[in-house]
């Protein structure tokens, strides 16, 4: 059998360069230990995201030639609204600037005040939308996904006696939904499984209760669906995709990611009168409702990286990669979380520098380490993204403490995995040298790891 290789080849390139130790060790210093500061020259391979960090198509480019700019009712909107109804069968669609945009305007016509929003581990910016109208996210995730040794193929799932427990404990009008995020990014983009999205569908209509996919990377989600489940292997990504959504009643999208476009997002729902709600906001804070926050060439670019992004070839070369990268910190006994995630790499920092107090920000120290080393940046999901508990005040230390490796789409080859691998490794074999950690000097008083400034310990 031949080798596995991409299912396309490079158009055009965009150089990237190299730097000196001396140089990364004066940037990071002068960046405040806080890799968000750095210019992106002075990075080499940047992992920090995947996040409209993808490299559009031939095809996604050439659309964007046929944007159409008419304020109302542009032939770019309806490519995109039939695009969502097609692949994610959504009869109302709203687009928005990004996926936080999303949040924003759905949440504004969905929560109140001392509601409570269940689901698998929420991202930062939907927790963030959430505390901020003084509502609560309960975290009702399976407990394998807090242990990055145990193997569990769908370690995203929802817990369902948790989830239970919730809609018995608080009455139905005060959870106006559940959030389920597939794949889920803070659990280590680990997948839900088929028959989880439908027995959480099935509980949450026995109590009257919402279900909205925060759908990030809704087809990742379904290539491991595809590859992990009994009974999908035959069937095709935008099968599986269909019904999955089957069992949502709206979507949030952050089109960065399995969009494949630069910047973008909306909301997809079923029902009308909640979608009459949501335009009123998306008109105040995004725009009118068919851009809402975005041009008609980037809606045309997003009609058509939503049919790439849900093909098999381009999901299997973007996952191998990932998975590619995983193997080979493996074998160089690097603790990683297993199974490998869809979009990233999750270095699990506690096992690596299990001398660091948690109060010096073990994942940040890592990643800074990791600078240093090879110029390549990564982002903390840790104690720092975590932020402090909106009453108390108190740092709040999760469960993981996880330096993320996110693999942009369609841009690095397998040889930069090679350098990230090697230059982790470095690090790995000097560990014992890494005494101290890092603190805060200056911090935002909701979602500081943006801006935070440090010090060394
Ligand atoms: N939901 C999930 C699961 C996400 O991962 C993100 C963003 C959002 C919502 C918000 O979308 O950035 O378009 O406003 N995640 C990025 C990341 C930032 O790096 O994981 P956005």
């Amino acid at each position: 059998e031949l080798p596995f290789s991409e299912s396309y080849k490079i158009k055009m390139v965009e150089p990237i360069r190299k730097s000196s130790k001396e140089e990364r060790q004066r940037w990071i210093k002068e960046a405040g230990y806080n890799l968000f500061n750095l210019k992106s020259e002075q990075v080499f391979i940047d992992l920090l995201t995947d996040s409209g960090t993808g490299a559009m198509s031939d095809r996604q480019w050439a659309s964007m030639m046929m944007g159409d700019e008419s304020y109302a009712g542009a032939t770019s909107y309806y490519n995109l609204k039939h695009a969502v109804k097609n692949i994610l069968g959504f009869e109302y669609m709203l687009p928005t600037h990004q996926g936080r945009a999303a949040e924003n305007v759905l949440f504004s016509a969905l929560i109140s005040e001392g509601d409570v929003i269940p689901g698998n581990t929420h991202f930062d910016t939907t927790k963030g939308h959430i505390e901020f109208r003084k509502a609560t996210a309960i975290d009702c995730t399976i407990n394998e996904a807090f242990d990055t040794t145990a193997q569990h193929p769908f370690k995203g799932n929802v817990d369902l006696n948790k989830l239970e427990s919730v809609y018995l404990k608080y009455p139905k009008e005060r959870i106006p939904a559940t959030i389920v995020t597939v794949t889920c990014n803070s659990a280590g983009g680990q997948p839900v499984s088929m028959e989880n999205l439908r027995e959480v569908y099935e509980l949450s209509k026995k109590y009257g209760i919402r279900v909205i996919f925060d759908s990030a990377r809704f087809a990742e989600n379904a290539y491991f669906i595809k590859t992990r489940e009994p009974g999908y292997a035959s069937k095709t990504i935008k099968q599986i995709v269909a019904e999955m959504f089957t069992h949502a009643d709206g979507m949030t999208m952050s089109s960065k990611k399995d969009g494949i476009v630069n910047m973008g997002g909306f909301i997809a729902l079923k029902e009308e009168a909640l979608f009459k709600k949501a335009a009123q906001f998306n008109i105040i804070y995004e725009g009118y409702i068919t851009y809402g926050g975005m041009s008609g060439r980037d809606m045309n670019a997003l009609a058509q990286g939503l049919d790439e992004g849900t093909e098999f070839d381009y999901l299997e070369t973007r996952i191998k990669q990932v998975a590619y990268l995983g193997q080979k910190l493996k074998g160089f006994g690097v603790p990683v979380q297993e199974p490998f995630g869809g979009h990233a790499i999750f270095v699990d920092a506690k096992r690596f520098l299990p001398h660091l107090p948690k109060e010096q920000f073990v994942a940040q120290t890592l990643a800074v380490e990791l600078y240093k080393e090879a110029g390549a940046r990564a982002v903390e999901i840790g104690a720092l993204l975590a932020d402090r508990d909106p009453i108390t005040r108190k740092n709040r230390y999760p469960k993981l403490e996880l330096l993320r490796l996110a693999i942009p789409r369609r841009v690095y080859t397998n040889n930069h995995m090679d350098v990230i691998a090697a230059a982790l490794k470095n690090v790995y074999h000097r560990r014992s040298e890494i005494k101290t950690g890092y603190k805060i000097i200056d911090e935002a008083p909701i979602l500081r790891h943006f801006t935070v400034q440090l010090t060394p310990y």
